[in-house]
Formats: C-alpha cells, sequence, structure tokens
C-alpha cells in the first residue's frame, strides 16, 4: 500500500540529501542516546557544539555515571530542561549497575531506562542497533498523517501509539535507523509544519494523500486541548 511504495523512494532520497551531522557519523549506542535526548527540545544546529562538547568531556556511559552534577549541568547551560541532564546520570547509573555499562539493545528494556520513552527507545534501537522499530516523534506524525490523509487529533497518545503500530508493519528489516531518520529528516527540512511543505522536493510527494488533495494546511490535525 501507500505506506509501503514510499520506502524505496525514501531511502535513497536520505542518502542523497541526509544532512551530516556528528551522531550520523558514528552511530555507536552512546552517541545516539545523547544525541537524542537533546534533540527532544532543542534545535540541530545547536544541539551541535554541545553534542560535540559533551562527548569530549564525558565520552562514556561510565564517565556519565561518575559525573559529579555541577560538572554535568556546566555542560548542559543554555539547553535548557535540566531534568534531561539529570536523567541521563540518573540512566548511565541504571546502565552501569544493571547491564553490565552496555546500553541495553532492546526497545523495551531501553523505554525502562529514565528519561527514555517510546520515541527515543526507537531512535536508540533502530540508528545504534539496527532493530527494526519505529520512532515516532512530531515530526513523523506530521509526515505519515499527511502522507495517508489521517485527520486524526495527533496530540491524541491513542493516536501515536497506532501509528508506531502501522509503521511496525511496514518498516523494512534492515535499514531501520535510516527509514526512521529519513522519515525525521523529510519532517524537519521537506515536510514542515506551517505554511508552504516543499513538495517539489518530496519522494513521497507522489504517494501522498495531502498533497493529493490539496490538504498540508488541514493535515495534521491538533486539536487544542
Ligand atoms: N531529531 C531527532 N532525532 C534526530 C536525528 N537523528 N537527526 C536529526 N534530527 C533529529
Amino acid at each position: 500500500e501507500r505506506l509501503k511504495a514510499m520506502e524505496k523512494p525514501l531511502l535513497s532520497w536520505y542518502k542523497n540529501h541526509a544532512r551530516v551531522l556528528p551522531w550520523r557519523e558514528n552511530p555507536e549506542p552512546y552517541r545516539v542516546w545523547i544525541s537524542e535526548i537533546m534533540l527532544q527540545q532543542t534545535r540541530v544546529e545547536a544541539v551541535k557544539p554541545y553534542f560535540e562538547r559533551f562527548m569530549a568531556a564525558l565520552p562514556d556511559t561510565a564517565a556519565l555515571a561518575a559525573v559529579p552534577e555541577d560538572r554535568l549541568f556546566k555542560l548542559w547551560e543554555g539547553l535548557g530542561y535540566y531534568n534531561r541532564a539529570r536523567n541521563l546520570k540518573k540512566a548511565a547509573g541504571v546502565v552501569m549497575e544493571q547491564y553490565g555499562g552496555v546500553i541495553p539493545a532492546s526497545w523495551e528494556a531501553l523505554k525502562t531506562l529514565p528519561g527514555i520513552g517510546s520515541y527515543t527507545a526507537g531512535a536508540i534501537a533502530s540508528i545504534a542497533y539496527g532493530i527494526p522499530v519505529p520512532a515516532v516523534d512530531g515530526n513523523v506524525l506530521r509526515v505519515i498523517s499527511r502522507v495517508t490523509g489521517s485527520r486524526e487529533d495527533i496530540l491524541k497518545q491513542s493516536v501515536k501509539k497506532q501509528m508506531e503500530d502501522l509503521l511496525l508493519g511496514v518498516m523494512p528489516k534492515e535499514g531501520a535507523g535510516s527509514y526512521n531518520q529519513a522519515l525525521i529528516e523529510i519532517g524537519a527540512i521537506v515536510c514542515v509544519p506551517n505554511g508552504e511543505p516543499l513538495c517539489g522536493e518530496c519522494p513521497m510527494a507522489s504517494v501522498c494523500v495531502a498533497r493529493r488533495d490539496c490538504l498540508t494546511k488541514e493535515i495534521p490535525v491538533k486539536t487544542p486541548k
């Protein structure tokens, strides 16, 4: 169907258009984890220097687990949402104590760690370990809603869950990390939220319902609570 048809164009677009980003060059689990936490509430360009500095100061889970809070907060200063930093350290402690210092390679185990929800668990599992699980954030909700023409309210937890189940069923078994990052990338630079999405650049334009029916202003639906 529609979502299966978009897979090949999406992956080949990603190969040619993916931005070169520090955490993509060497997607080991620790780097993917830290980058995804930083990217949760902060833009890519702003994250880059913080990410490099963080990696230089705290190159692995053991260093993170052992860092004094004041030093950690200095590294985080300017990123905001300090609970992210607190949870990182907490999770690093759990990884050291319960997983022998190895970041777990399963979506379920990742999701039990402090600060790691469904999206981040999916991102780490797929990008770092190649496990075929979806990573559905606001970008992906918007992209898939438009492609499928869904008028469901993307702010609803149940709609996010449906989208995760849908993607789990259609995503490729190989190249899961690229697939997820391709959807995130399309959402960030092509299928943008307001105004005009750049459908001329989109590899999924030919299968996209919102484009066909001129609904990119109406979809995604977000009903204020
Ligand atoms: N935003 C969230 N995750 C990202 C990633 N892996 N690459 C670029 N932007 C992102």
